[in-house]
């Protein structure tokens, strides 16, 4: 028994030691394969947003890629609010907004969606009056219900004077077209997508933005890169 056990273990231990080698043989072949290790990747990420604007039918001076959707609703917030400002979001959706916008130091209305999950617009109208929040976070589809947000609801909200932030990390699973080129009509509009539900590439995590301001702010139109056309907002 005590035998079985001492030939288990060194058996184990030299099938991990080899594979360990094997592994790390192929990750210096891969590493060796790059061409240029020694120069630091394009930070506009050029073929990447090329590859998109293709994709997409937007030019890719809109775009702007990002280490996953959850990097860029930080950054916009980044970008966008001063501690004690306001935000909107329509629970139940995604956590991130309102976890962001903590660690932004931004307040959070909630404007409940209603009880089939549509947007309930009359509400967010009167915060947006009211309260002055300089951004409002739109899911569609909505994490966790699927839910799609109408053309007729969205045209309202993009009308108030508040910057959009439309996240589409799920528009490919919805049957509807994105609404990234609607950021040419919209100033205020942002669009999120995802590769890492679309792809299923959770490790990629690339995502990208679109917006005008952004495509303004690459022509040097602008300042900063992320502000939307916003009336509350000071930036
Ligand atoms: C609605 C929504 N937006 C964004 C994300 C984050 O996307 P990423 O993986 O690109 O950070 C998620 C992740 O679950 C999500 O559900």
């Amino acid at each position: 028994m005590t035998f079985l056990c001492c030939f288990l273990f060194d058996l184990g231990f030299w099938v991990s030691g080899i594979l360990w080698v094997l592994i790390t043989l192929h990750v210096f072949e891969a590493l060796g394969s790059i061409k240029f290790p020694y120069v630091y990747p394009d930070p506009e990420s050029r073929r990447l947003r090329a590859a998109v604007a293709k994709d997409s039918g937007l030019e890719s001076d809109y775009i702007l890629a990002g280490c996953g959707a959850d990097e860029l609703i930080d950054l916009i917030m980044r970008c966008v609010l001063d501690p004690g400002d306001k935000i909107v979001d329509c629970p139940p959706t995604f956590t991130m907004y309102e976890f962001d916008a903590a660690v932004n130091g931004a307040l959070v209305i909630k404007v409940p969606r209603k009880a089939d999950f549509g947007l309930n617009v009359e509400q967010i109208t009167d915060v947006i009056e009211h309260e002055k929040p300089k951004c409002i976070f739109l899911t569609s589809p909505n994490n966790p219900d699927g839910s799609v947000i109408d053309d007729e609801a969205l045209l309202k909200i993009l009308e108030l004077p508040i910057l959009v932030v439309l996240d589409e990390a799920y528009i490919e699973f919805s049957g509807i077209e994105s609404r990234m080129k609607w950021v040419k009509k919209h100033e205020n509009l942002i669009v999120l997508r995802t590769f890492s539900k679309r792809a299923g590439k959770e490790n990629l995590h690339f995502s990208v933005v679109s917006s005008e301001a952004y495509q303004q702010s690459r022509r040097g139109h602008r300042t900063s890169a992320i502000t939307g056309n916003n009336p509350n907002t000071s930036a």
